[in-house]
């Protein structure tokens, strides 16, 4: 597991919690087309998503590109193993768990078209950012979305555990990502990066 050096709330996500990430009331604010836009990704591409949970949006974004090959990435096993009973339950061959270790990272340096970091920016050490940044092809990009610090909320992490746009470009500035998009949910922000 990684490091969180560096990042804004460096608890682990607790695997107790992964009732919260089912909910399907989430795709009411953050609707999992407005990502697929978002990312824009080429026909047959290649999209890790980068702290996947249960997959929730990984495999909504699975059934929306059916073309697209989709590597759902995490550092903790118990939340591989809860996206393969989702998967048992409501199969989508496109989405293939992976587990965020050396092994795991090795085959896919330098493949992805696109990666999604979804609600995960806050939880971040400055190494998993660089590892982050090695899975892109050049020319790739990644879609950073979070919940926003600047916007008062019903749901998601306290304010003060998460950034705003602002403070989420100045961190991501200073890795080199230059932004190419934004996009303003309700109460999420959402940053289109190249490097
Ligand atoms: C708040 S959950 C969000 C899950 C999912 N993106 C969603 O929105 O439904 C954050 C997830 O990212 C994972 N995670 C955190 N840091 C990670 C890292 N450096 N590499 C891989 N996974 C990570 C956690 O284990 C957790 O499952």
């Amino acid at each position: 597991m990684h490091e969180r050096h560096g990042a804004k709330q460096p608890e682990r996500f607790d695997p107790a919690k992964a009732a919260a990430l089912d909910d399907p009331a989430r795709f009411a604010y953050l609707p999992a087309e407005a990502l697929e836009r978002l990312l824009d990704l080429p026909r047959g591409g290649l999209l890790v998503d980068f702290g996947t949970g249960t997959g929730t949006y990984a495999r909504a974004l699975a059934r929306l590109r059916p073309d697209a090959e989709i590597a759902a990435l995490d550092e903790q096993p118990r939340m591989l193993e809860l996206l393969r009973d989702r998967l048992a339950a409501e199969p989508r061959p496109n989405v293939r768990p992976v587990l965020s270790d050396d092994a795991g990272l090795a085959p896919l340096q330098g493949r992805a078209d696109r990666v999604l970091a979804l609600n995960v920016l806050h939880e971040l050490g400055d190494d998993a950012l660089e590892s982050l940044a090695r899975l892109l092809k050049p020319g790739g990009r990644a879609l950073f979305v979070d919940w926003s610090a600047d916007v008062e909320r019903p749901v998601g992490p306290p304010r003060g555990h998460v950034y705003g746009p602002a403070q989420a470009k100045e961190r991501l500035g200073r890795f080199g990502w230059t932004v190419a998009g934004e996009a303003l949910f309700d109460y999420h922000y959402a940053l289109v990066c190249a490097r």
